[in-house]
């Protein structure tokens, strides 16, 4: 609707107030629709305002609750720094539980309470015969074992081999060999049909075992086998094991009474088994947990483990006054050896966990080190050396002093595959200082 005011001029001659009310109406026109679109920018604006002040509240909320949170957490933590700065301290006792886990349905006890004892208890309610044997091993297990237990392949024969036990290539099936009826039982129910397990009912237990008494011609094919007669069954091996109660090996031990409380007055701790525990590469264990001393560990405290052995020489000591270990040839010479002496035996603090010297030393985790220079590799009476250490035994290597600063300077590249778990002495000084102090206390 608006049109330019110049097209009125020619028209209506000088006529300004006609030419000034025209381009007033076209202005007003104009001017209408700018502010229409100014009112609409400005709603827009307000809209726009209003939902960034909503959001910024929303903001400001979630910070508020951050704070909060943040504060609630650093405060755990100084709480639980206060209380934590032992480590020895006892762990935390919870009185209603950690809040995992719940407690077991009794259906899921009895699912997994399925053991049989050589008597026949923990069997369940039920019996079986032969005759319903067949039927359920035809279906189920002959497939593997044979129609009659005789065994397919190289699947197990569950049946024959009577009197074979002694022979060179004995077969032992449950008929010639299980000394209880039990055993059958439970494993049957446990563990087959092969990839099928635990579908058998009791019921069908009874007869397949039942069936396989029969093809063993251990029953007749009308006995009736249950919970109350499977405990009493007597097998055709039953005294062919024996007790062996020697003494000196595990029966005995674990028939002692067991202390379940109070066993010892006093716990100390003496080490930490992470620096003492290895897998040797020949397998086994190599724990020096006994016999140990902390002499010469690492140490812990509040700060965390320190893995500078508390009794290693440190620096202070060095400089005051201590023996000077790095001239050891002039230290010989002015004292005839009396103070590297001394320097070697703080050195031996880093052996003693393993190794003892002197009158009366034994064999602890490591060899004893009595007359070692001169002492042929290996030959520690009764210690068990490994492979490398036994070989040198037989190639009668002896320890003499340059031997042994190279073992000592790096134990498991001078002997590959040694079993002593030390990483080796970094200083000259302290093999030279430890060599004199082995030499005057183990002669
Ligand atoms: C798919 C093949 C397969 C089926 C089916 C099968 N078994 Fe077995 N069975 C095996 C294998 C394999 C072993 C040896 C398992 C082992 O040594 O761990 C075995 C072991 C056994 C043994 C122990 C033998 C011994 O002297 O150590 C018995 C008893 C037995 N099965 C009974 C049964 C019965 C009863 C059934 C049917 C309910 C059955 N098996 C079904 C494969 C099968
Ligand atoms: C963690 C235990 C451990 C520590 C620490 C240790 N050793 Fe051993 N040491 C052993 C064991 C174990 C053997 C036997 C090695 C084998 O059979 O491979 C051994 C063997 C030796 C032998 C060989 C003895 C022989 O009869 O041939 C010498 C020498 C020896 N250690 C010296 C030292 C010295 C010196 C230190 C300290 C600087 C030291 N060891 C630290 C465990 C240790």
């Amino acid at each position: 609707m608006s049109k330019s005011p110049n097209i009125f001029i020619p028209a209506l001659g000088g006529t300004a107030l006609a030419v000034g009310l025209a381009y007033g109406i076209a202005s007003r026109d104009y001017g209408a629709d700018k502010i229409e679109l100014l009112e609409a920018r400005v709603g827009q604006v307000e809209a726009n305002a209003a939902a960034a002040s909503e959001m910024a509240n929303a903001e400001a909320d979630r910070a508020a609750a951050l704070e909060l949170q943040i504060a609630k957490v650093q405060a755990a933590a100084k709480e639980r720094m206060a209380s934590a700065m032992n480590l020895t301290a006892p762990a935390p006792s919870v009185e209603d539980g950690f809040g995992i886990g719940r407690a077991a349905h009794p259906e899921e006890i009895a699912a997994w309470d399925v053991d049989v004892l050589p008597d026949g208890r923990g069997l369940p309610e039920g019996s079986g015969n032969a005759y319903d044997g067949e039927e359920i091993f035809a279906d189920r297990c002959a497939s593997c074992h044979g129609d009659f237990a005789e065994g397919v392949d190289n699947w197990p024969v569950l049946a024959g081999g009577f009197d074979t036990l002694a022979d060179e290539d004995p077969v032992k099936t449950v008929g010639s060999y299980w000394p209880y009826l039990s055993t059958a039982y439970d494993y049957i129910y446990r563990s087959m049909p092969f990839g099928e397990a635990g579908t058998l009912t009791p019921d069908e237990t009874y007869a397949i075992v039942a069936y396989i008494l029969y093809s063993n011609d251990l029953i007749d094919d009308d006995y009736e086998l249950s919970h109350e007669n499977l405990g009493q069954f007597e097998m055709y091996n039953k005294d062919g094991f024996v007790l062996d109660d020697r003494p000196e090996l595990e029966y005995a031990q674990w028939r002692a009474e067991p202390c379940m409380e109070n066993c010892k007055d006093e716990v100390e701790i003496t080490m930490r088994s992470v620096f003492l525990v290895e897998t040797p590469p020949e397998g086994g264990s190599n724990s020096v947990m006994n016999h140990a001393t902390t002499d010469g560990l690492p140490t812990f405290s509040a700060e965390g483990p320190s893995f500078i052995p508390a009794a290693a020489v440190k620096p202070q000591e060095e400089a005051s006054g201590e023996p000077d270990v790095e001239e050891p040839v002039a230290a010989v010479a002015a004292d005839g050896g009396g103070e590297l002496v001394a320097a070697g035996e703080k050195v031996f603090k880093k052996c003693k966990a393993c190794h003892q010297v002197g009158a009366g030393a034994t064999n602890k985790s490591g060899p004893q080190l009595n007359g070692l220079i001169g002492r042929t590799m290996g030959s520690a009476d009764g210690f068990n050396y490994s492979k490398v250490f036994t070989a040198a035994m037989e190639e009668d290597r002896v320890w003499d002093e340059a031997a042994l600063a190279e073992f000592l300077a790096r134990p498991k590249s001078y002997m590959k595959g040694t079993k002593m778990a030390f990483s080796g002495l970094k200083k000259d000084a302290d093999i030279v200082a430890i060599t004199e102090y082995l030499k005057s206390a183990g002669e």
